[in-house]
């Protein structure tokens, strides 16, 4: 399968940046990248800089909104797009528990825009990817692990949308044998992930000496994934993933979240130091638990590895070390997604 013009959604974001920036690296992709974000909040012209210089004639910025049908036809057609690699989406839980509007619109009625601009272009559509969550699956209990046979259970608005639009995804390709691929995958970290998700959150307070806020008794699990390896996974299954499929991707490390926090701390009292505030350990702060808190996700992704012989290959703590470094030598790109300013100034440069 040769793809020339592929448009990632949601590329400026934290999964899609760093899927950009892998997939330019690689010798079995010699097409061009058209990253089409509508840079919300979430989304950081400053995640592809340096690729946006560099690579002129492979790599394309467009702002758009894919609420908005007519702009994307009107980027589909003057990129002369054969597949697209669907990232955009409103990600963050808490956001959906107080205002779920956007995630409704933009999960869904957004993904299903994408789809109806492909089924139109049929003829010469090569893939539509749609990246997804193991969200969607609900909580486990203290055994077990999501496959992709397990039922679809979401319990919040954010992963009901992702759930209705993996739906959709699947309609799309049993109905008009549109060529479809579904990733769910679990929790990612490393460079670039906006500081309101769990281990970034807790990397720049612990290292301001600010305090931990740590949800209801810390005991919830996440299967953990360093970023690149997914990237790895998505481009795996678009290569070489049997159409209409959905593939789970794992990093087959199970975490308490109070663990994650704790490992933060040490590392960076080891980097730092320990000054007059004591071990990082004591900004740890338990607080009022999220309404409807999944207790427990875990993956299987044994299909993946047999059907495509893909496994992760970052350990949590080398891929917690790098992701920490990170963040502490990013300063800059640290302030300015935290300043008030950021988000006038990018519909300053890039059109509101
Ligand atoms: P993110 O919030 O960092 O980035 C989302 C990007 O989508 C941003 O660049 C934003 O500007 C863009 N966007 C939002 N609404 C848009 C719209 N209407 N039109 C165009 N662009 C829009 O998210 P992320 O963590 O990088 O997640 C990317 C995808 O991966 C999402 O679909 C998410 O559900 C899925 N996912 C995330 C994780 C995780 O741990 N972060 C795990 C599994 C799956
Ligand atoms: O599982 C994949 C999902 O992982 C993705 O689909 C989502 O887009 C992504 O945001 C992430 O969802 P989570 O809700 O698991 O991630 P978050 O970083 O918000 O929280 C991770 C865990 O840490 C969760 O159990 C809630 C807890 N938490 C989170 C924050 C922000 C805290 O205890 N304190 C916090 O301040």
């Amino acid at each position: 399968m040769e793809i020339k013009n592929l448009m990632v959604t949601g590329g400026s974001g934290f999964i899609g940046s760093n899927f950009i920036r892998y997939l330019l690296k690689r010798n079995d992709f010699t097409g061009r990248i058209i990253n089409a974000d509508k840079l919300t909040y979430a989304g950081n012209p400053d995640n592809l800089k340096d690729i946006e210089k560099n690579c002129p004639e492979r790599y394309r910025f467009e702002r758009a909104d894919i609420c908005d049908f007519q702009q994307m036809e009107e980027l589909y057609r003057r990129h002369d797009i054969d597949s697209i690699c669907h990232f955009a989406a409103e990600s963050h839980v808490d956001r959906s528990i107080k205002r779920p509007d956007a995630f409704i619109n933009t999960n869904i009625i957004g993904t299903f825009n994408l789809l109806e601009i492909a089924r139109a272009n049929q003829n010469t559509f090569r893939l539509f990817h749609h990246i997804s969550t193991d969200e969607v699956y609900g909580s486990l209990g203290k055994e077990g692990l999501f496959s992709e046979t397990t039922p679809y259970r979401p319990n919040s608005p954010y992963s009901a949308s992702k759930a209705s639009s993996d739906h959709l995804v699947r309609a799309y390709n049993k109905t008009y044998g549109l060529p479809t691929t579904i990733s769910n995958c679990s929790n990612n970290y490393g460079p670039y992930q906006f500081p309101e998700k769990l281990i970034p959150l807790i990397i720049l307070n612990a290292s301001g000496g600010e305090d931990l806020p740590v949800y209801g008794d810390g005991k919830n699990v996440r299967d953990w994934l360093y970023v690149e390896d997914h990237c790895d996974a998505i481009w795996t299954i678009m290569k070489g993933g049997n159409r209409g499929e959905t593939y789970n991707i794992g990093g087959n490390r199970e975490m308490e979240n109070l663990a994650i926090v704790e490992m933060v701390c040490d590392m960076l009292d080891e980097i730092l130091e320990v000054d007059a505030q004591g071990p990082r350990r004591n900004l740890i702060t338990f607080v009022k638990d999220r309404p409807g808190h999944d207790r427990r996700y875990a993956i299987d992704f044994s299909k993946l590895r047999s059907e495509l012989d893909w496994v992760p290959e970052e350990s949590f703590e080398s891929g917690l070390r790098k992701t920490v470094r990170w963040y502490l030598e990013n300063s800059e790109w640290v302030a300015r997604v935290k300043s008030k300013e950021y988000q006038s100034w990018i519909d300053e440069h890039y059109g509101s």
